[in-house]
């Protein structure tokens, strides 16, 4: 039997408040390496730019992890096993998790979303399309705790974290993002998630600066956001897009570099810019299939399996709770 829309469709909103933003904008920005967290990319405008920046020739993750799950969809619809609650922190435009669907048969899909009228959005088509899915979506911040928006179990949990977001988080912080989901699937749940993996650095540094200037407008969108939401006066103009990849450090680095001296207010907050200082917008750590499942193995999770590419660019995992 299909339910109506109204039965399929709920929306949970914990959304976190303006007076957040405003204190983690404020904090950031006084820091002795000031930094904004890339959490706040995500507002209406900048998810659109991410779709963007996903479609470009340059940015190979998105149509190179489409690709892995296209190719194994038998493999890891056996491994997650059907009637599974289906989360997904981060879940942006739903865009992958369509490929999964059909095949998955979830008992219900949970998108946890920041951006809320994107998500609601997004959330709405996806019911209106698979005409048989529960879509039960959160709009929240997922990298504080993790919590399902209704009690459930004696079901099996799945989380899909696809992207790499996890290469945002510093490798520690990595960790406690992991925990964080493996709690919310609990014992014997599952994380299919993808993460991008060490390569040249030619294809790195060209897949965060492309042609387009997608990546930049997503970058500087930051600072216009800024001004909109908190009244601030950054003139955009006088920042730069950097980023590159910090062989060292296996990441690329995403900034914001000012121009010239300048002074930028926030409410009664002063931030004095010098001439080449740089503010961090993100971090976008790569890792090696080992690598990634030791820290995996740190958060408690087991591998199942891992599908690469055949130019092994980018990884896809799945692991269980133990
Ligand atoms: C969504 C965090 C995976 O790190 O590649 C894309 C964001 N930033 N281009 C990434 C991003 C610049 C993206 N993640």
């Amino acid at each position: 039997m299909t339910e109506s829309f109204s039965q399929r469709y709920q929306f949970f909103d914990q959304h976190p408040e303006l007076a957040d933003f405003r204190a983690d904008i404020i904090q950031g920005l006084s820091a002795p390496e000031p930094y904004i967290l890339p959490k706040y990319f995500y507002d209406e405008a900048g998810s659109r730019l991410f779709e963007k920046i996903c479609s470009t020739q340059e940015y190979y993750p998105t149509r190179t992890e489409v690709n892995i799950i296209r190719d194994n969809i038998n493999d890891i619809v056996d491994v997650l096993g059907r009637d599974c609650l289906l989360i997904e922190p981060g879940s942006g435009d739903s865009y992958k998790v369509r490929l999964l669907l059909d095949a998955l048969r979830p008992i219900a899909y949970l998108p946890i979303d920041i951006s809320k009228r994107y998500l609601q959005d997004e959330a709405q088509k996806l019911a209106a399309e698979f005409t048989w899915l529960n879509v039960h979506a959160v709009c929240a911040d997922f990298t504080g705790k993790l919590e399902l928006p209704y009690h459930v179990t004696a079901t099996n949990k799945v989380a899909f974290f696809p992207g790499s977001t996890i290469g945002n988080f510093l490798p520690q912080q990595a960790v406690t993002v992991l925990e964080e989901i493996r709690k919310m699937v609990g014992t014997d749940g599952g994380l299919l998630i993808g993460v991008d993996l060490q390569k040249e650095s030619s294809i790195l540094n060209a897949a965060y600066n492309d042609k387009e200037g997608y990546t930049e407008q997503f970058n500087k969108n930051l600072l216009v956001r800024i001004n909109r939401k908190l009244g601030a006066n950054f003139n955009v103009k006088q920042f730069k897009h950097l980023a590159f990849f910090n062989k060292e450090k296996h990441r690329i680095e995403m900034h914001l570099v000012s121009l010239r001296k300048q002074v930028v207010h926030i409410d009664n907050h002063i931030f004095q810019f010098e001439k080449d200082q740089s503010i961090l917008t993100e971090y976008s750590h790569k890792y090696t299939v080992e690598h990634f499942e030791k820290l995996a193995e740190q958060a408690g999770f087991q591998r199942v399996k891992a599908w690469l590419d055949k130019d092994r660019l980018f990884s896809v995992h799945y692991l269980v709770s133990c």
